[in-house]
């Protein structure tokens, strides 16, 4: 774990993503108040959150569980001036005990599958206002019937992984009305995540060399890249905008 963060340290986000992106789904989000009160989850280093505070007149509370994200989420809140709009909170997603009925909008980019999307629809919902708005970001398929080589891939790292007819499915059935989706562009996994990250790969491979393991663990990385390379036209991340229905 901690050489997976020597390798995650310090990159812009800690998925795919960027700041257009970001905005364009919260574009969606019809009649909010002045002030919505916003959950981020899985913040990461908090490009999202920073770029919602700059959206909206809101407050959001941003949780992860590790702390040098949240720190570098601070420091950079500080920079872009809109510390006073941000709580970042060190808790699990798995432990959220936050009161009923709180939240305007639940938000996260990249870290839903971590505790599955579909059981996310179910427990986040106790937690919105009337009419309130989940928006995810998440791995999907965009075609049937992939390759072999990235069936695999993904069948290994991400068993849950769906097409997005099948996610708007699991919308509907646990009282979601489906506003709009859409895909990620290509560069958003480039830019801000995979094209530093394998900079950053190829300088600790030099830093690492002859270590066994950690050159294991690098490699890994590189060919969760590569498959992007290859088979991008199969999956992307995919954002979903909801609205809770009573
Ligand atoms: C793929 S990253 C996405 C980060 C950020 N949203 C972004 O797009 O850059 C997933 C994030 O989830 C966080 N995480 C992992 N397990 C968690 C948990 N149980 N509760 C909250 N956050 C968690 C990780 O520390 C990481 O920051």
């Amino acid at each position: 774990m901690e050489f997976f963060f020597e390798i995650h340290k310090d990159l812009p986000r800690e998925g795919p993503g960027d700041n257009e992106s970001t905005q364009k789904a919260f574009n969606f989000l019809e009649n909010l108040p002045s002030n919505p009160y916003i959950l981020d989850i899985g913040c990461g280093p908090g490009m999202q959150t920073i770029q919602l505070a700059k959206l909206n007149d809101g407050y959001i509370v941003a949780i992860d569980t590790h702390q040098p994200f949240l720190d570098e989420l601070n420091k950079r809140a500080e920079i872009a001036g809109v510390q006073d709009k941000i709580k970042t909170i060190n808790k699990s997603m798995f432990k959220m005990d936050f009161e009923e009925g709180q939240f305007d909008v639940i938000w996260s980019e990249g870290a839903v599958y971590i505790y599955g999307f579909e059981k996310a629809l179910k427990d986040w919902h106790i937690f919105l206002k009337k009419n309130g708005y989940i928006v995810v970001s998440e791995a999907s398929w965009l075609k049937k019937n992939p390759p072999a080589e990235i069936r695999d891939f993904w069948n290994d790292a991400y068993p849950d992984i769906k097409l997005i007819e099948e996610n708007k499915d699991r919308i509907k059935k646990n009282g979601y009305s489906l506003i709009s989706y859409f895909i990620l562009p290509e560069n958003s996994w480039w830019e801000n995540y995979y094209t530093p990250l394998e900079f950053r790969i190829n300088e600790l491979k030099e830093k690492y060399q002859g270590n066994e393991e950690a050159e294991k663990q690098l490699d890994e990385e590189l060919i969760e890249i590569e498959m992007f390379r290859k088979h991008s036209d199969y999956y992307g991340y995919v954002f979903y905008i909801l609205q809770k229905i009573e």
